[in-house]
């Protein structure tokens, strides 16, 4: 088992490894001071664990309330995170009870807002049951749920008191599903080039990798945790990732965008001599090697309009992740006509 903190407003413990489930109460007991434990969670994970973390948490004193709705990203509105608030109402629970978030991104996104939301602020426990999750979503406080509007465009940052990756629940994911957890690896190793010889060895240790990229993660956090600084490196795909996702509908999932993301712009910048071209190279054959796409159907002009309508974007200009000259990916400022020129070259 893997263990780090994140020492952000709130401190927060992220653990990873086998068994973690089972271990959660035992695990939240000295950190939660009430005995009520709401778990929130979408119908497909109550079905594979709904009941384990239950007795989990009822062996080790909590009062168990389960709010499950529908699964899936569509389900990710304030209408759903209303559900999460009144159930913790009706059920009474004060400002020293839990929120047991048990699911994906979309799961923990909103149960971390209803949590931060309800009597302004009560504690939130994060079991990420997807690699995604566990990768990105999970570390670093962001709650969000969708509008019609856009993603993620009403929301807050609010720290989750505990975090506990159990990596016996990836073994259930769909293939694609999995694969878009290393899209972020991927991602977090271009960060940090020490990490890319662990994901090109003939058997990646996951759990290894995994508290790697958390570790990342938790310093770009610490550093800038409202997300103005270096944490942008974080979005290294993800200007071009969310175009994907919007051209496509958001039939396109989350992860196989990003990846398409990063090898689109990485080629664009290879081409016009920004980065080596063994950088685009090593970023495609990592890629691949996860089973993720390297690129996508939709036109220049198509990707640009939907980057433009992205929440990120201000005026003229736009603040990349891009590859620079010795391959790692850095904040650079453009107009998005430079952007397009980027998109045309990569494509
Ligand atoms: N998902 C990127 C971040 O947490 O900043």
């Amino acid at each position: 088992m893997k263990e780090l903190t994140i020492s952000a407003s709130r401190s927060c413990r992220v653990l990873i490894g086998s068994g973690l489930l089972s271990r959660a109460g035992e695990l939240a007991l000295p950190l939660i001071e009430g005995r009520r434990a709401l778990i929130a969670c979408g119908e497909r994970v109550f079905a594979l664990y709904g009941e384990r973390l239950r007795e989990s948490l009822e062996l080790s004193g909590f009062s168990v309330w389960f709010c499950v709705y529908p699964s899936g990203e569509a389900y990710k509105t304030p209408e759903t995170m209303l559900l999460i608030v009144k159930a913790l109402a009706e059920a009474g629970f004060d400002r020293s009870d839990a929120v047991f978030a048990l699911g994906g991104g979309v799961t923990g996104d909103m149960a971390g807002l209803a949590a931060a939301l309800y009597r302004r602020g009560i504690a939130c426990v994060l079991l990420p049951t997807t690699l995604l999750a566990a990768a990105d979503a999970s570390v670093g406080g962001k709650t969000a749920v969708d509008l019609p509007q856009g993603k993620n465009l009403l929301g807050c940052f609010a720290q989750p008191r505990l975090v506990l990756c159990d990596t016996d629940c990836f073994r259930t994911l769909p293939p694609e599903t999995f694969a878009e957890g290393w899209a972020e690896i991927v991602k977090c190793a271009f960060l940090r080039p020490e990490l890319l010889p662990l994901l090109e060895e003939p058997e990646p240790r996951l759990e290894e990798i995994l508290a790697a990229c958390v570790e990342l993660k938790s310093e770009l956090v610490a550093s800038d945790e409202f997300d103005t600084g270096v944490r942008r490196l974080l979005n290294f795909g993800h200007t071009v990732g969310h175009a994907i996702e919007r051209c496509s509908g958001w039939e396109i999932p989350h992860g196989h965008a990003v990846a398409a993301g990063m090898a689109i712009l990485t080629r664009g910048c290879a081409a016009k001599g920004l980065c080596p071209p063994e950088t685009a190279a090593r970023l495609e054959s990592l890629l691949k090697r996860f089973s993720l796409p390297l690129s996508c159907d939709f036109t220049e002009g198509e990707l640009l309009a939907a980057a433009r309508a992205d929440k990120k974007t201000r005026g003229r200009r736009i603040t990349l992740v891009l590859p620079d000259e010795s391959g790692r990916p850095g904040l650079r400022d453009m107009s998005f006509e430079e952007l397009g020129e980027l998109i045309a070259l990569g494509l």
